[in-house]
């Protein structure tokens, strides 16, 4: 079985991208047969506009999950452009892709109703995305809930093109992994880079104390009981601490004289003993971009010869060949 993601290098990831996706990913190494994890920089374009912006967070992407445990021996780790040959299968999709399919997608029509200018990019988004699924024949996709309609998407031009061409590609299944909580920002909406909420995972300490010191937190006096589980600090204390220590504070908010002050400072340690680890060895990596660079282009030799056999496929189906 063949599990593929890709996650898009669109700025610096935070501890919900962490505890929501990369962890998760990363463990998945153990249980597949082969993973195929990719930095998804051509879909970043539909966002990121400034060139060094790119470079850096690909960067940043690679080393967060080599920081996280990504065995490059066991996932054929890469960079989506590195493979172009995705763009070639991107068209012979478009083929099959009715307009009307795309019109109803949410991402899509979310980011036009924020605003967003409707380009072409933004628009063909999801038939690039299929195309990543299907040009290496991935049976699992693990993705965010968000991402299940563009899943749909995918399976869906797959079957198209199947019964117009002949059987060519390989049908995957989304795998949207639900014991994966929502972590909070620290206004408690979804943590998200869009709403400037977020934790980071690689910024210094000051910014990692700033960030947790300034959780919003309601007015009730330090005397007061208060209920663990409608407080932010709480909740992502219970994400990182081990399951006793998140016990012990939720008793003491509920007993009373205990302040948020004190819950912070307490979180701001369960931070650090959790990722510290991830932390040490992000800066030992980034001191070594050299090995970072070779990984990307061993995994993306790799991708290409899976690549190209399925993109002959798909240009004999099609008569290209
Ligand atoms: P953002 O909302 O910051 O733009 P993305 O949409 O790029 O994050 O998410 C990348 C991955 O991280 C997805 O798999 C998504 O499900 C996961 N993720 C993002 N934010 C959170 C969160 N607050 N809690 C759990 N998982 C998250
Ligand atoms: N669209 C995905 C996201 O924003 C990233 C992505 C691009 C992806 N191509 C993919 C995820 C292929 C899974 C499979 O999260």
């Amino acid at each position: 079985m063949r599990v593929l993601t890709g996650i898009q290098p669109s700025g610096r990831l935070h501890l919900g991208n962490y505890l929501g996706a990369i962890r998760q990913s990363v463990a998945l190494q153990a249980k597949a047969d082969d993973c195929f994890y990719f930095i998804a920089d051509y879909h970043a374009l539909t966002t990121v506009t400034d060139p060094q912006a790119l470079r850096d967070a690909v960067h940043g992407v690679a080393l967060d999950f080599l920081a996280a445990g990504l065995d490059p021996e066991k996932v054929v780790f890469f960079r989506q452009s590195d493979v172009p040959q995705v763009q070639e299968l991107t068209w012979l999709l478009s083929i099959v892709t009715p307009v009307s399919r795309l019109e109803l997608a949410h991402s899509y029509k979310d980011k036009i109703a924020h605003g967003k200018e409707a380009t072409h990019g933004l628009f063909s988004y999801p038939v690039l995305m299929a195309a990543d699924i299907l040009l290496y024949r991935s049976n699992l996709v693990p993705v965010g809930k968000d991402q299940k309609q563009h899943l749909e998407i995918t399976r869906d031009l797959a079957v198209k093109f199947n019964m117009k061409f002949g059987e060519t590609f390989v049908l995957p299944e989304g795998y949207i992994p639900d014991e994966v909580a929502t972590v909070p920002g620290t206004d408690g909406q979804k943590m998200s880079k869009s709403y400037g909420n977020t934790i980071p995972l690689s910024g210094t300490d000051k910014e990692v104390k700033k960030a947790i010191m300034g959780i919003v937190t309601d007015s009730a006096p330090v005397e007061a009981p208060k209920d663990p589980e409608t407080n932010t600090v709480y909740k992502i204390y219970k994400l990182l601490a081990p399951p006793e220590k998140a016990a012990e504070m939720a008793e003491k908010f509920r007993a009373g004289g205990y302040g948020y002050g004190d819950a912070k400072k307490e979180l701001l340690r369960a931070y650090h003993e959790a990722l510290d680890p991830f932390r040490e060895r992000r800066a030992a990596l980034e001191a070594r971009p050299d090995d970072v660079r070779d990984i990307l282009a061993a995994g993306a030799a790799k991708a290409r010869v899976e690549a190209d056999k399925t993109l002959h496929a798909a240009r004999r189906a099609v008569g290209l060949e």
